[in-house]
């Protein structure tokens, strides 16, 4: 069976030939397989939301090959990537449109790849749909069909940005610190809302995070970016009994540096 995304010795380099030259990511290469469930970890800098926006082709590569269930896609459009690939981001208000209502949100997500436009007025068939859609979501969000996306909660917005990107299952999902801006009540349902959509549906996904100890809890592979470089790289039994001193432990060997633990957490 093909690997959902492999990526072959993928460089970003900002600005490059000139004295700003930032030189971000260093190689990169990786293979994930169906229903890998990736968290993602590092510190401010390090190339996390790069490495996304690489992968879901917001940023053009300046070398390395990124290939979608074998299919070469490193010169493929964003919106052409964007039928097989959905995002999350961090700020609630990235990912839905303002003014739309909650119905209105989750057909633009119907259409989401595709190059025809929409039609305002939603289906009967689709309201009912979206309707069953919400109530999963276990918020109350079923009974708001008809209301603004702008006057929810960050909260909620995010439980709905979740649902518009499995909408039509994605063949990867990534998550940018999509909790990040929620308070921690808000943020743990947020998080349990996303390993429930991901397991059920068994979805391939790669989730940010500066939170070592979500890293750990949630996801089947963990890997750790540090200036650019895959320092860390868990899975199967070895992530499951991972400790956070035994993460830290292994950045230190891997990295030759210190990782203090405020570092990640309090970011
Ligand atoms: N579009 C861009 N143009 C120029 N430099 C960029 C661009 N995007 C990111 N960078 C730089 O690349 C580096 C890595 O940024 P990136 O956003 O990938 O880090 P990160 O690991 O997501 O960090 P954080 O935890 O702060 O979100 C930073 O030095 C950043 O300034
Ligand atoms: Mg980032």
């Amino acid at each position: 069976m093909t690997a959902v995304l492999t990526i072959e010795n993928l460089h970003q380099i900002f600005e490059q030939n000139t004295v700003n030259e930032n030189h971000v990511l260093k190689g990169i290469n990786l293979t994930i397989e169906s229903g890998e469930f990736v968290t993602i970890i590092g510190g401010n800098g390090a190339g996390k939301s790069t490495l996304l926006n690489s992968i879901a082709g917001t940023l053009p590569t300046t070398t390395g090959k990124i290939c979608l269930h074998g299919t070469d896609i490193t010169k493929k459009s964003v919106t052409k990537r964007s039928k097989d690939i959905s995002r999350v981001f961090q700020d609630p208000r990235m990912g839905t449109a303002v003014r739309l209502t909650v119905e209105e949100n989750l057909a633009l997500a119907m259409l989401r790849g595709q190059k025809r436009g929409f039609r305002s007025g939603v289906q009967k068939k689709d309201r009912a749909f979206f309707k069953e859609q919400l109530a999963s979501l276990g918020l109350g969000l079923e009974n708001r069909l008809q209301t603004e996306i702008g006057l929810l909660s960050g909260g909620q917005r995010q439980a709905i940005t979740l649902l518009m990107a499995t909408l039509q299952r994605p063949e990867l999902i990534l998550l940018d610190e999509h909790t990040a801006a929620l308070d921690p009540k808000t943020s743990l349902t947020v998080m349990e809302l996303t390993e429930k959509l991901i397991t059920q549906q068994k979805l391939t996904a790669f989730m940010v995070t500066h939170d070592m100890e979500d890293a750990i809890r949630y996801g089947n592979r963990l890997i750790m970016l540090h200036q650019g470089n895959i320092v860390v790289d868990v899975s199967g039994t070895e992530k499951e009994t991972l400790t956070v001193p035994q993460l830290m432990d292994l950045f230190h060997k891997n990295s030759g540096t210190e990782l203090k633990d405020d570092q990640l957490l309090l970011v």
